[in-house]
């Protein structure tokens, strides 16, 4: 530990946190279960959205032993326009060791949080220092940009070398006294006022030692190495319609939307045109029509999706995976947002 003072961090920060951050329905007394709900649903949406899926969460799973209950469509059902599904599968697993591996009751410590699925180290020392009162630094998004401005490091955030040290940095501005408090301040700090544009320094209570700020280098902190290449995947959806609907499938394998249910599918290396995709299909497959397009963007990949129109052959025996839905079918199951959107304007 390094010796040079570092306490005015938290005694700036702490005083604002408690008169200036909001009013969220799992703060005041933190409960596990609720905080790592919270966590779990924070990390993949901003608080305005994000308050809507935990309350629902927190309705209709009170405890953790309810959650553990649960089927995995109905977890991806309420997760549904998230994103990230694997997040709520590993919700609905985690749910599960704690009522097998710790009697229902949320563990304590950092060692045993991280064992829970899904559980990675920014969740483990979020739930231990508000929960528990561990003296566990937290570092996500929020706090690799306050902190590289209040300090002025231009080392790579999403470097090896920036991890370790924006981690180091973190549990040395640790207030022990208050971790959990300190660590929602640096937390509620990036999301509120040192946020990524439209920064609101005039309100921030380090303004006066800031780094960034004195040199005017707020927009150009943090510092990032750059974002992996993203690759542009074809979805050509088949619309085939029933007499009271259309065909929806279950995704399956190692690859997006685990679980969740689309139409049929078929995936090109290219845009197709409706001969092409004809060919695919064979034989007495029609394409009426080339439909709606969509594009959804992902972190590593665009999805450029295609709704055809199609009429399989009379007495083809289709994939036993199609399952023919009607709507109050097709609205009970969980499906990406690319296709409930799609869903919403066919009027389905
Ligand atoms: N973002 C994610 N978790 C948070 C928390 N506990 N407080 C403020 N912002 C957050």
């Amino acid at each position: 530990m390094s010796t040079r003072n570092t306490r005015w961090f938290s005694q700036a920060l702490l005083p604002w946190y408690r008169e200036h951050g909001r009013a969220l329905p799992w703060r005041g007394k933190p409960d596990p279960y609720r905080v790592w709900l919270s966590e779990v649903i924070l990390q993949q949406t901003r608080v305005d959205q994000g308050l809507a899926y935990w309350q629902r969460f927190v309705d209709r799973f009170p405890g953790v032993q309810d959650l553990a209950a649960a089927t995995e469509g109905e977890v991806l059902k309420l997760w549904q326009g998230l994103g990230y599904y694997s997040r709520a599968r590993n919700l609905l697993v985690a749910a599960r060791q704690v009522v097998r591996d710790f009697r229902g009751t949320f563990p304590g410590t950092h060692a045993e949080l991280i064992t829970l699925k899904g559980v990675g180290d920014y969740t483990a020392s979020a739930i231990a220092s508000i929960c528990f009162g561990q003296p566990d630094a937290v570092v996500d998004g929020n706090v690799y940009r306050v902190l590289a401005r209040v300090f002025g490091i231009e080392i790579p955030v999403d470097s090896t070398e920036g991890r370790k040290r924006f981690k180091a940095l973190a549990q040395e501005l640790l207030d022990h006294d208050h971790p959990g408090d300190h660590n929602q301040a640096v937390m509620e700090l990036g999301a509120t006022v040192c946020t990524p544009k439209n920064v609101a320094c005039l309100l921030c209570p380090v303004q006066g030692r800031c780094i960034a700020f004195a040199s005017g280098r707020i927009d150009a902190l943090p510092v990032k190495k750059g974002v992996a290449k993203t690759r542009d995947r074809y979805f050509n959806y088949l619309h085939i319609r029933t007499s009271n609907g259309l065909y929806l499938r279950q995704r399956t394998g190692k690859d997006i939307w685990q679980g969740l249910w689309e139409p049929p599918l078929i995936e090109s290396g290219a845009p197709l045109t409706a001969k092409k995709l004809q060919e695919r299909l064979g034989p007495g497959w029609q394409v009426r029509s080339r439909g709606e397009e969509a594009k959804h963007v992902l972190s590593h990949q665009v999805i450029r999706a295609v709704f055809w129109d199609v009429t399989p052959p009379k007495r083809e025996k289709l994939d036993p995976g199609w399952k023919a839905m009607d709507a109050a079918a097709v609205r009970a199951v969980a499906v990406p947002r690319l296709i409930e959107q799609w869903l919403k304007r066919a009027g389905i």
